[in-house]
């Protein structure tokens, strides 16, 4: 094969699931040919048959009908066994769930291809060493999947394709379960391979952030190519370093700026506003109840106070986050419980020190309704101290 030769060519493949109940056409006429050393984004609808594509280029699936030449060698007529001796030689596999062997060392797990292959243990070992090197894991041997973040364990995963030094490396959806920083890693790490050593890339994504870097992007819908764009690549490394920057600022304690010039999107409220204010009317109902017992009736003050704290404090942890906002750590928890027994705090003390304009707010109300004028003003309240909290977090840290 010459440098020109493409390395995947497809022509007029098409690929028919034959079920009991009917026939899916998951591919239907589809010619796409890929250049050694191109990095393409395969994008789509779910069930538009990328993974369809991504089988068939993988060898791991037989086209219907239609030619595959990978490598100049034609593999769409091939056996399984065939395939297999293909797919061994010249494709690295990256999946979604990282498919390690769990009790197994990341070194072993690497190793396992060369295994496969006969290479004996020195040198299979040597070569896995070097290829977790290459991912960055050199000092990460001997830890099991277990030990590893995910994002380290797709690296493992990498390295375990790597290792037998394919020419084409596949992957189905790789940044599927990783947070967007991990994902940028990953995606770095994927760069890095292609522009360094020249390895072909062809990753199935539905992230348009991850498929813009790639320098070409396939659109795949109802088992046609759509679309098939190059373009100048977005920069993984270049991203990261906005996600960590991103994430630094999020991370102070008090943002300097005055609260409008921070980005409107950091705000967390918007989204849940209706569950977040139904929250906090119910606890400002239970506050508001507590509130008139302590200034009309005997309650002592401290312990609707005390109660008050706890349950925000509860209300605003992890378990009932997912409710109105996120709340990551117990310092966040906190930070948003103060924030809240503030407002509530606010009208004890106009009650307290100034029981004339104190009472009079509620003294406004008639016995009943006055608990659902505490509930509401407790309500409004926490919701404005909160809308200004969550942009500048008292204690809080919100994780990257
Ligand atoms: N093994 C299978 N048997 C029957 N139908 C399948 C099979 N695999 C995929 N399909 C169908 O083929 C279509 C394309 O699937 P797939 O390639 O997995 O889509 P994507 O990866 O884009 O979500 C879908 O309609 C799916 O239901
Ligand atoms: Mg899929």
């Amino acid at each position: 094969m010459s440098a020109i030769d493409p390395l995947i060519r497809i022509e007029k493949v098409t690929k028919d699931y034959v079920t009991e109940a009917v026939v899916v056409r998951a591919l239907r006429t589809v010619d796409l040919t890929i250049m050694p050393g191109e990095f393409v984004a395969i994008v789509g609808t779910s069930g538009s048959g990328k993974s369809t594509l991504m089988n068939i280029l993988g060898c791991l699936d037989r086209p219907t009908t239609g030619s595959y030449h990978l490598a100049g060698i034609e593999v769409g007529t091939r056996s399984s066994d065939g395939r297999a001796i293909v797919r061994n030689r010249l494709i690295g596999f990256i999946f979604q769930g990282f498919n390690l062997l769990s009790r197994t060392s990341a070194l072993e797990n690497v190793e396992l291809p060369l295994q496969y292959r006969g290479v004996p243990v020195k040198e299979r070992r040597a070569r896995a060493k070097k290829a977790l090197e290459a991912v960055g894991l050199g000092d990460r041997t001997d830890h099991t999947p277990n030990q590893l973040s995910g994002g380290q364990q797709q690296r493992v995963a990498i390295a375990r394709a790597l290792v037998t030094d394919p020419p084409l490396l596949l992957a189905d959806e790789p940044t599927g379960n990783l947070d967007s920083r991990t994902s940028f890693e990953v995606l770095a790490l994927l760069q890095r391979l292609n522009r360094d050593l020249g390895i072909t890339i062809a990753l199935v994504t539905h992230e348009p952030d991850i498929a813009q870097c790639a320098s070409r992007v396939i659109t795949v819908r109802d088992g046609l190519i759509e679309s098939d764009v190059r373009h100048e690549p977005l920069d993984a490394s270049a991203l990261l370093e906005e996600v960590i920057r991103e994430a630094k600022l999020r991370d102070r304690a008090v943002v300097a700026e005055a609260p409008h010039a921070v980005k409107a999107s950091r705000l967390a409220i918007p989204k849940a506003l209706p569950l977040f204010t139904l929250m906090h009317f119910i606890l400002g109902g239970i506050l508001g109840a507590l509130y008139d017992a302590a200034i009309f009736g005997e309650v002592g003050v401290r312990i609707p106070l005390f109660l008050a704290l706890l349950a925000d404090i509860v209300l605003s942890s992890r378990r009932f986050a997912h409710l109105g906002h996120r709340v990551r750590s117990v310092g966040r928890a906190v930070d948003v419980a103060l924030v809240t027994h503030a407002s509530f705090a606010l009208i004890f003390v106009l009650a307290l020190f100034l029981p004339r304009l104190g009472p009079s707010l509620l003294v406004l109300f008639p016995a009943g309704p006055r608990v659902i004028g505490a509930a509401l003003l407790v309500t409004v309240v926490s919701l404005a101290l909160r809308v200004i909290a969550l942009q500048t977090p008292i204690f809080g840290r919100a994780r990257p």
